[in-house]
């Protein structure tokens, strides 16, 4: 038998065999846990309930064959540290992957709601409203294949009264079916998501305050607590989680916006942004976290929510308060944008024909997801001025490269930093990959066109060093250290 499909039977059951398993697993269960969408954030936080909870079954079921496949085989869909064996653990034993959604739905007591929620680009909202189509989906499927009560629970990122929405489709037409809807938004971060879910600062669960509403986040409660101190487990109404989630990332979001307006000041006045965060951040009021300047946020959700924030506070006439969030927006593109001036106003405002290495093309490092990251404006942009750029990145080469597809002008992806250097006139830091700081940097001196340019767009090396072996070294909110 040729070996691909070899490889694909050993990995894949089919799916009459996943059904079969599903069915005769069932029985010996607390309860039946149900959660839509094997993405970022279902696939790994049920992963993390079924490590900690061996007497509750977990099934993440997802209308792609493809991500489901990949998540019953030992090349998971996403890169998290940790999460591959955390998955070995239980895969087959209480945690399930399977498309059979209308069959997962049937046999559920609890049903989280992990699709994806995008940022509508048409119509009413365009730009900034979310996209509700897949969450609307999915609750009518809820609706027509519930024969017996459901737990609703909302993971996915919703605007505020989302709940309301859903309750009144699932509650629609005959269906004598009881739905109680949580809100328990999911705050993990990428690239240590396994231990923010172990470890979490706090969980959060929004419900109503009705008997039945109490009795269902008891039920969630119940879940948390296998591992979760009690202390830690927050309860709201519905409208305040929804809302704390989108605010939670607006306000991160907005502590880099601030830091980098301040990084444009250094640079100017030969202050030190590391110098002036550490400062602050020992102030126990403003604390140390979220204050690294950068080329800008990434990820899929920053943007995201703070647009979704802008809408609904346009939506109910706060105008004032949509132009306060929106600007957190509008200053991370200018960042993005400052970077590329950088570039091109060092190396003598040409980048024709010049090779640049683009080092990390992740949104942050220890993830290949590179949804939204900076790496795609700025290499956008180095191509519209002509250079030729030579992309390294340790996960995210495949996507990287599906993000570029339609860009015009030359460009590169390589495993290998030390081959992406070769007759390079400069490198573009984008992502703090570790490996990056432990690089031979007189090597790569050598294997450089003179002068050689480093943009350090994570203050993450060692500049005085670089500096030392030649190269003209630019980090970010800081003066340069060039030899010109
Ligand atoms: C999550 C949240 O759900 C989102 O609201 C939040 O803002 C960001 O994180 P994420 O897990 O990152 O989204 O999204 P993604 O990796 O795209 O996964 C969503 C999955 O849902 C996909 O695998 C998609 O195939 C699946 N899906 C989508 C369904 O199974 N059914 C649908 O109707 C739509
Ligand atoms: C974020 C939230 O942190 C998490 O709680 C939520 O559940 C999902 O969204 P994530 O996007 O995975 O998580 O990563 P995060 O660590 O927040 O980083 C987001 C972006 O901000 C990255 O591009 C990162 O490089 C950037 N960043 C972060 C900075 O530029 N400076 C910092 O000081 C911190």
């Amino acid at each position: 038998m040729p070996g691909p499909f070899r490889a694909r039977h050993f990995f894949f059951k089919p799916k009459f065999l996943l059904a079969e398993k599903f069915l005769m697993t069932s029985k010996k269960f607390k309860k039946n846990i149900l959660c839509i969408g094997a993405g970022y954030v279902g696939g790994p936080t049920m992963t993390i309930i079924a490590n900690k909870c061996p007497d509750y079954k977990v099934t993440v079921v997802d209308i792609s064959a493809e991500r489901i496949d990949a998540w019953n085989s030992d090349k998971l869909p996403i890169f998290e540290p940790g999460l591959l064996e955390r998955v070995l653990s239980v895969r087959g034993k209480n945690l399930f992957f399977s498309t059979e959604i209308d069959l997962g739905i049937d046999e559920a007591d609890i049903i989280f709601v992990s699709v994806n929620t995008p940022t509508k680009m048409f119509g009413e909202g365009a730009g900034k409203a979310v996209d509700l189509q897949f969450i609307e989906q999915t609750a009518r499927r809820i609706k027509n294949n519930s024969k017996s009560n459901k737990i609703v629970v909302e993971k996915s990122t919703l605007p505020v009264r989302a709940a309301e929405a859903l309750a009144t489709i699932l509650h629609s037409g005959d269906n004598s079916v009881e739905f109680e809807i949580l809100s328990n938004p999911e705050f993990m971060a990428e690239g240590t998501g396994v231990s923010d879910m172990e470890n979490p600062d706090r969980i959060l669960i929004g419900s109503k305050d009705t008997k039945s509403g109490v009795a269902a986040r008891d039920v969630l409660m119940d879940i948390y607590l296998h591992w979760v101190p009690k202390e830690r487990l927050i309860t709201t109404n519905l409208w305040s989680s929804e809302l704390s989630k989108l605010v939670a990332n607006a306000v991160l979001a907005q502590r880099i916006s601030s830091i980098n307006t301040i990084a444009s000041l250094c640079e100017v006045t030969e202050a030190d942004v590391t110098e002036v965060s550490r400062a602050i951040g020992l102030d126990s009021r403003i604390g140390p976290k979220f204050l690294n300047a950068g080329p800008g946020f990434g990820g899929s959700c920053f943007r995201k929510d703070i647009l979704n924030l802008v809408y609904l506070c346009e939506y109910y006439q706060l105008n004032e308060v949509a132009a306060f969030w929106e600007q957190v927006v509008s200053i991370n593109d200018y960042q993005m944008e400052r970077y590329v001036k950088r570039i091109l106003q060092a190396m003598f405002n040409t980048l024709v024909g010049k090779k640049l290495a683009v080092f990390g093309f992740a949104f942050k490092p220890d993830t290949g997801d590179t949804r939204d990251a900076p790496a795609i404006y700025i290499c956008k942009r180095l191509l519209e001025e002509k250079a030729c750029l030579k992309i390294t990145d340790p996960y995210a080469l495949d996507n990287a490269r599906k993000d570029l597809q339609l860009t015009e002008g030359k460009k590169e992806f390589l495993e290998d930093p030390y081959e992406a250097v070769e007759g390079v006139h400069a490198i573009a830091l984008i992502t703090e990959w570790s490996s990056y700081k432990n690089l031979d940097y007189q090597k790569i001196f050598e294997k450089m066109e003179k002068p050689a340019f480093i943009f350090d767009g994570r203050n993450c090396l060692d500049h005085q060093t670089l500096y030392e072996i030649g190269f003209n070294v630019y980090p970010v909110g800081k003066p340069e250290l060039s030899h010109l």
